[in-house]
């Protein structure tokens, strides 16, 4: 029997990716990985509620637990990578040495612009717009020590419109790159990593 990559999914909001996710399991896309672990970083968020529905088991570290408590979980859930969907924490240079192209990020634009610290949400998007760039997307990418400074793995491009607020700007890259792209890599590092154990 095929051996499935344990996924830890982190989030802090909404969870739209975290549903992208766990419908791709579902459908059977995610075909070589298993979301397994929920974790939030702040209380009450609507991605608990996703995970719950999905029966994955969620939990709670706010910023003060530490990353010890986080190492804990995913040592207890024997995960084999990580997932950031919107997860606003910046996690330390000591972690993501301990999980070296085991931690994947999706980035609400075309890395290498509009990111880095304090470039996250519709922040990112009022970037964009102020810019007046013609072109936006998103990103995924492995993280390492520095804010989306981390190898690229897929891109895909969202064309911006006339009249495009930072909401429906948001929404169209949702829509058009973000939903598609993080079931895509999650399923990609899954293959790579199944075929090693
Ligand atoms: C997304 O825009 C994602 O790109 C960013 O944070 C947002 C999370 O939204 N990293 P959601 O919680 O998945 O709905």
């Amino acid at each position: 029997m095929l051996k499935k990559a344990r996924i830890a999914v982190l989030v802090s909001g909404g969870g739209t990716n975290l549903q992208a996710l766990l419908d791709a399991q579902r459908s059977g896309a995610l075909a070589h990985g298993e979301i397994v672990l929920t974790v939030s970083s702040r209380p009450g968020v609507y991605a608990l509620e996703r995970a719950e529905r999905a029966g994955v088991p969620g939990f709670v570290l706010p910023a003060e637990d530490g990353e010890a408590a986080l190492e804990e979980l995913l040592a207890r859930f024997e995960i084999d990578f990580i997932i950031l969907a919107g997860f606003l924490r910046i996690l330390s240079p000591a972690f993501t040495a301990r999980w070296p192209r085991r931690i994947l990020n999706i980035h609400p634009s075309l890395i290498p612009s509009f990111c880095g610290k304090g470039m996250y949400g519709l922040r990112v998007h009022e970037a964009a717009l102020a810019r007046g760039v013609k072109v936006t997307g998103a990103t995924v990418h492995f993280v390492n020590e520095i804010p989306d400074g981390g190898e690229i793995l897929l891109q895909k491009a969202v064309e911006v419109l006339p009249g495009d607020t930072p909401e429906t700007l948001q929404r169209r890259v949702m829509e058009q790159a973000e939903w598609l792209l993080l079931p895509q890599a999650a399923e990609q590092l899954s293959r790579a990593v199944a075929q090693e154990v």
